[in-house]
């Protein structure tokens, strides 16, 4: 029997993208499931049961938005009816569209109302679902959690100071959390990606001219896919990562080096 067999996992954001290919991850490996939506509701429950009926194990989806993190709480309380234990958590969420008006945008058209809305959903959900997360790892002796982080914040990348800043802030309170929830078991580390081909990397304006441009600029010669930061994610949720603690670990194909 495989380490991820009968434990679970518990994902922001597992609709699509980079959290929808962690979750089928996890699962192939035989770990249960919990991952939040915001808006699409329907696809999450078919997402949930053809994970089950592929897999053979359990999965449930719940709504959730990180723009208001302490809402989180009572998502927790969900899974806690659902779920007997929590070993891996995973904060993935992204926010986009209209509640990234002001934050995504040029230096000098950042505005204060986008910047925080940013900041609530990159720093403050990873805070409040981590807290919660880790109470529940603490009574089953230990777990993993994962944050989600991009190379933005290491390569300049056109409108994405906000989203940039609030990685850097993130990767840091990363370290914090590992250092002081070590003694209870539990690992934390950051999974970072340079650009991701998902619907998230669609929406930039100038998609098409960005794509051929990450390609140009990466030594492994391709766009990076949300599988490749599936398997970051399931290491360092694995006992053979277990000595990595408060760490970045980058996959983006060597693209911030050049
Ligand atoms: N794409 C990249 O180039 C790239 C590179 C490196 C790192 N990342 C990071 O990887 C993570 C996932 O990005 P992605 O590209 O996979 O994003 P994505 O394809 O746009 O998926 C976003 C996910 O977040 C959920 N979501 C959206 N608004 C939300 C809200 N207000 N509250 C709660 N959940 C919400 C969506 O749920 P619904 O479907 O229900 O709306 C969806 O499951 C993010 O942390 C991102 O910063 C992305």
């Amino acid at each position: 029997m495989g380490e991820f067999q009968g434990k679970t996992l518990v994902l922001s954001g597992g609709t699509r993208g980079i959290g929808n290919a962690i979750v089928s991850k996890l699962a192939k490996e035989g770990c249960n499931v919990a991952f939040t939506y915001n808006s699409s509701e329907e696809e999450a429950k078919n997402i949930a049961r053809n994970l089950e009926k592929e897999h053979g194990i359990k999965a449930r989806c719940y709504q959730l938005d990180i723009l208001k993190p302490e809402t989180y709480k009572t998502v927790f309380e969900q899974i806690d009816d659902d779920f007997k234990e929590i070993n891996f958590f995973v904060s993935n969420a992204i926010i986009s569209g209209r509640s990234v008006v002001g934050g995504f945008a040029p230096f000098m058209r950042l505005k204060p109302k986008g910047l925080n809305n940013i900041y609530a959903a990159t720093v403050l959900a990873f805070v409040v679902g981590a807290q919660e997360a880790a109470k529940r790892m603490e009574k089953s002796g230990g777990g993993s959690i994962v944050a989600i982080s991009s190379t933005g914040n290491l390569v300049h990348t056109e409108n994405y100071a906000g989203h940039a800043s609030s990685k850097a802030a993130l990767e840091i309170v990363v370290k914090y959390a590992a250092f002081e929830l070590a003694d209870k078991n539990i690992r934390v580390n950051v999974a970072s990606g340079g650009p991701i081909d998902t619907d998230a990397f669609k929406k930039f304006p100038n998609y098409e001219a960005l794509k051929a441009a990450t390609i140009a600029r990466t030594p492994l010669g391709r766009m990076g896919q949300p599988s490749d930061m599936a398997g970051v994610v399931l290491f360092l949720c694995s006992k053979d990562s277990y000595w990595i603690n408060g760490q970045t670990v980058i996959a983006d194909g060597g693209s911030s080096f050049t």
